[in-house]
């Protein structure tokens, strides 16, 4: 899809679909005004007599027939004026933007002005949650011909003020690259295990360096022997799908320390021979959403050409039963030298994550952040409305949460205090990867704590919230890209911070 800014009359335009975002309270009420009059007054009554109440979500299509030049025209609820976000002018675009597609629009214009603060990031914000709400995963569809017809192919930002089109062009190119990357991780997410190998995504790395200058570095199976990496292999040793450690270098920062990605990357987990009930273990394709969400930020930050350097680690492997796998009772060493009892070969994540963990300390980074699906005891804290964080520097902490406030993609602190740690102590080992039921999401986090030295970090589970059976706003049912477009924020917000250009913004949602 093609993403315009242009200038000119809302009455005149010509198109598919117009979207005509509205207040409860008429706060941009001039130009509802007008556009209500052309009409002969049909939209306020439609809201007088309570057919239509813009509320946030809302949407109505009516047809004009010949009174203004659009075919249709779209009432996008914003609720009160007062109360307007980011995230709910997300919301009306996307759902504007699935419905008039529905209808048959094949072209979409969204009348923007008087609807955000900020001209930038009001055309990033309604760009973005359009190209979003219009996600599907159509590749192992073969009858869905006439549906790709039906796509919308152009959306226009449309303003009335000409002095507004630069500004909003600049937030347009910031969603193009972060929509982009959130439907790479989505697609990548939501490809079958078959076809979301290690190897898969080791090519998609390097296919990603190629376009962008990254430089990436594929560790196999030898090597990570020779590094000492006995958690990736150990939870790689039940598979036959060879095991990659990904690395993918952005250097754009000059002498800047690196910021650390770190994505897990279980490209399917089964549980290994601590095996999975067989009821929605199809869903365990998703264990890799952390790489994907770390390969997106990273295609995004090369994209919008942040001046930092970035460096992502993606330990990819399939978690598999077989006769070579890893048991309960068997002890790993990992390349830090600690090693690990398994009492459960299905809490693997924070295995992986360990020597992923202690290859980022090489680089002497920043930050670390990882990212990984790693405890369903999230989803038990939480829920699915927010990813759960815990990490050891409370700087970073405030960064990654302002980061999830003004996406939408938004992160709950979990505490991760010393006496967590009892929970994970083993008899013959220096720690045991699993610490029982209670407070899984944070027994987990102590044993990643472990691999990240002194390094300021921050762990986010995404275990519930890469996913969604529930159909969202701007995310339809399925992977969500979760972390891609908080990650590239955290990132956007860094390479301000550290290099005093602009202004920093300060969190809005
Ligand atoms: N990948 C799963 C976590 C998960 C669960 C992701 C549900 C998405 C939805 C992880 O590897 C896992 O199996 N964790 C175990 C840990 C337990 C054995 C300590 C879990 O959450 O049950
Ligand atoms: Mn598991
Ligand atoms: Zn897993």
């Amino acid at each position: 899809m093609k993403i315009n800014v242009a200038t000119g009359k809302v009455e005149t335009k010509k198109t598919g679909g117009l979207v005509l975002p509205l207040f409860e309270d008429g706060k941009n009420s001039a130009v509802v005004g007008r556009i209500d009059k052309a009409l002969g007054g049909a939209i306020s009554r439609l809201i007088k007599r309570g057919d239509f109440k813009p509320k946030p979500g809302a949407v109505h299509i009516m047809y004009p027939e010949g009174r203004i030049a659009a075919e249709r025209l779209l009432l996008a609820g914003l609720g009160k004026g007062s109360e307007i976000t980011l995230n709910r002018l997300r919301h009306a675009s996307g759902k504007a933007a699935a419905a008039l597609r529905a209808a048959g629009a094949q072209d979409l214009v969204i009348v923007v002005d008087g609807i955000g603060p900020d001209a930038e990031e009001t055309a990033q914000a309604m760009a973005e949650g359009a190209a979003l709400g219009l996600y599907r995963f159509l590749k192992y569809k073969t009858n869905e011909e006439q549906d790709k017809k039906k796509d919308i192919r152009t959306m226009t930002l449309l303003t009335e003020k000409a002095s507004l089109v630069n500004t909003m062009q600049t937030g347009v190119k910031i969603a193009e690259a972060i929509a982009r990357s959130t439907v790479m991780a989505r697609d990548m997410v939501s490809s079958p295990p078959m076809d979301m190998t290690p190897a898969v995504i080791a090519a998609k790395a390097r296919e990603l360096a190629r376009s962008y200058g990254l430089r990436v570095q594929v560790l196999e199976r030898r090597q990570m022997e020779k590094l000492g990496m006995g958690g990736l292999l150990g939870v790689a040793s039940g598979s036959a799908q060879p095991p990659k450690f990904i690395i993918v270098e952005y250097r754009k920062g000059g002498k800047k320390p690196f910021i650390a990605l770190v994505g897990k990357t279980i490209t399917f987990d089964s549980g290994g021979i601590s095996i999975k009930p067989a009821e929605n273990m199809d869903k365990m394709k998703d264990d890799m959403s952390g790489g994907a969400a770390v390969l997106g930020a990273i295609r995004a930050a090369a994209a919008l050409k942040l001046p930092l350097n970035i460096v992502g680690l993606l330990p990819a492997t399939e978690n598999m039963p077989g006769g070579r796998a890893y048991k309960p009772g068997d002890v790993l060493r990992t390349m830090s030298g600690q090693t690990i009892e398994i009492l459960n070969t299905d809490a693997e994540g924070r295995l992986i994550l360990s020597d992923a963990l202690a290859y980022a300390c090489r680089y002497e980074p920043a930050a670390i952040v990882d990212i990984a699906t790693l405890t369903g005891a999230c989803g038990i804290a939480l829920g699915q409305e927010a990813s759960g964080m815990l990490g050891t520097d409370d700087a970073l902490k405030r960064k990654i949460k302002a980061a999830g406030e003004k996406t939408g993609e938004r992160v709950w602190e979990l505490p991760l205090w010393e006496e967590y740690y009892d929970q994970i102590k083993s008899d013959i080992a220096d720690m045991k990867n699993t610490g029982g039921r209670a407070g899984g999401v944070i027994t987990a986090a102590a044993l990643l704590s472990k691999f990240v030295k002194k390094y300021p970090w921050v762990h986010l589970d995404i275990a519930t919230t890469a996913w969604t059976e529930k159909e969202r706003p701007y995310t339809p049912k399925g992977a969500t890209g979760m972390g891609v477009r908080l990650l590239t924020q955290f990132l956007r917000d860094y390479a301000v911070e550290n290099t005093k250009v602009g202004v920093w913004k300060k969190g809005r949602r």
